[in-house]
């Protein structure tokens, strides 16, 4: 096969199952665009260090651009017998230019740093993609809770009623953890971006006085590897994102999770908008949340990929193995499924109506304004230890009685302690509960305003 990139040593060629274990095209021809792109900078390192002729580094350039718009229009094609992208591409330009021409460019370079310094910018430009869907669902949700300002919900720990919070509140805290993970991607394209591996060769870098720095500035790298080794073995920045993809599908996952339980007929917080929710083959009157539950389904894959690839990694020797060609498919994987998924999941909160009423008559159930009539206490002078337990006597004395807190009579919360006079009932509303929040990062409304405008500047510097 004249697209083989080695044979010279060997008296037969592979067998018809080594061919099709190694075969690695179904998955890098995405690659091929970078693959060129680092051709063409290939090309240019070559001529500066005069093992090119100016005729055949434009020769070679002319031949990458008919390439790269035969890639762009489908035509270009690896065939069966193409170990991987670059094998491919050779053959493909050696039919293009010639094997004089052809043949001159794989010179000072091993598909090793290849290989990792395409699949950084690959892996560079979809992280853009991703962070922008990531912030998309960011903006639904900060729009959501713009718009349901005054909307009091129960708060839950341990999913039981807790304390009664603003919605909006409640809606920020997912689009925050979103943010940190766009803020985590940044950070990931900051290193990972700095350097490029091109010019480490196999592993020990190049005899003919290429300058990699050339190489690096044009793909837009701040510079070349400062090891070849490290550059052309190390894959923690594919273990790193395959990391913060799986952050971003738990982030989801939390997020999808609520929306399912408040989707319920028990909860009734929220509807679905038609479409962006699915029905049932059997059942007519069925209205599934199925985007949330793909998304917390999507989440288990999303962490296997994490997991795979790092087991991989684990106790590699260095250098390159060919082991690390087992390194794309689980973040190409995690990058598709989540410029799906994501879309899909901004639509649906975008498109979500909150019953609000339902919301604020079970804000106050349960016993959710306990922790007010403590702090009320506390306000008057008692102890905490004292307060929680006079509170915890009212809860009790409800129980007993089958009512609420602010059912309570005045003799009953006189009974109680003396400390509890009628002005109690002042904290015994949800808006007063929330109003009284006001601490740095509370539900007090005056604060979720305050926490809208920190959002929309942590999203604009992200
Ligand atoms: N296709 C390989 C990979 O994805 C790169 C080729 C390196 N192969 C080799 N025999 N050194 O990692």
């Amino acid at each position: 096969h004249e697209g083989a990139l080695w044979g010279g040593r060997f008296d037969t060629g592979p067998s018809p199952e080594l061919v099709a274990l190694s075969r690695s095209t179904h998955f890098d021809w995405r690659l091929a665009l970078y693959d060129i792109a680092g051709s063409h900078a290939h090309a240019k390192a070559l001529a500066a260090a005069g093992l090119l002729s100016f005729e055949e580094e434009a020769e070679l350039h002319r031949g990458l651009d008919v390439l790269t718009q035969r890639f762009t229009s489908g035509a270009l094609k690896p065939d069966a017998q193409d170990e991987d992208v670059h094998g491919a591409l050779e053959r493909l330009l050696v039919a293009e230019v010639g094997p004089e021409v052809g043949g001159r460019l794989r010179a000072g370079r091993s598909r090793n740093d290849q290989i990792a310094t395409l699949f950084r910018s690959y892996l560079l430009d979809h992280c853009r993609v991703v962070s922008g869907a990531v912030l998309d669902l960011v903006g639904a949700l900060r729009t959501q809770a713009h718009d349901h300002l005054d909307v009091i919900m129960p708060g839950r720990t341990h999913l039981q009623h807790a304390q009664p919070v603003l919605l909006s509140h409640h809606l920020l805290a997912h689009a925050w953890a979103l943010v940190r993970d766009v803020d985590r991607l940044a950070d990931w394209i900051r290193r990972t971006a700095a350097e490029s591996p091109y010019g480490g060769g196999a592993l020990a870098g190049s005899s003919l006085g290429l300058d990699p720095g050339l190489v690096a500035a044009e793909l837009g790298y701040g510079g070349p590897a400062a090891n070849s080794i490290d550059a052309t073995a190390s894959r923690d920045f594919v273990a790193e994102f395959a990391y913060v993809t799986a952050q971003i599908g738990i982030d989801v996952s939390r997020l999808a999770e609520e929306l399912i339980l408040w989707s319920t007929r028990e909860f009734g917080f929220i509807t679905l908008h038609d479409s962006w929710s699915t029905g049932s083959s059997i059942m007519p009157q069925k209205k599934n949340p199925d985007i949330a539950e793909l998304a917390r389904g999507k989440a288990g894959r999303l962490v296997g990929n994490l997991t795979g690839l790092l087991t991989t990694l684990k106790a590699l020797p260095l250098a390159y193995n060919r082991d690390l060609q087992e390194d794309k498919e689980p973040v190409f994987d995690s990058i598709d499924t989540l410029e799906v998924l994501l879309p899909a999941m901004t639509g649906m909160v975008a498109t979500l109506t909150f019953d609000a009423a339902r919301m604020a008559e079970l804000a106050p159930q349960g016993f959710s304004l306990a922790t007010d009539v403590a702090e009320w206490l506390v306000r008057q002078g008692v102890a905490f230890r004292d307060a929680h337990e006079i509170a915890g006597a009212c809860v009790r004395r409800c129980e007993q009685l089958g009512c609420d807190l602010p059912d309570l009579s005045d003799a009953d919360f006189a009974a109680m302690s003396p400390h509890l006079t009628p002005e109690v009932r002042s904290v015994l509303t949800v808006e007063g509960s929330v109003a009284s929040r006001t601490g740095a990062g509370g539900t007090a409304p005056v604060r979720v305003r305050e926490q809208l405008a920190q959002l929309d500047v942590a999203v604009a510097r992200a």
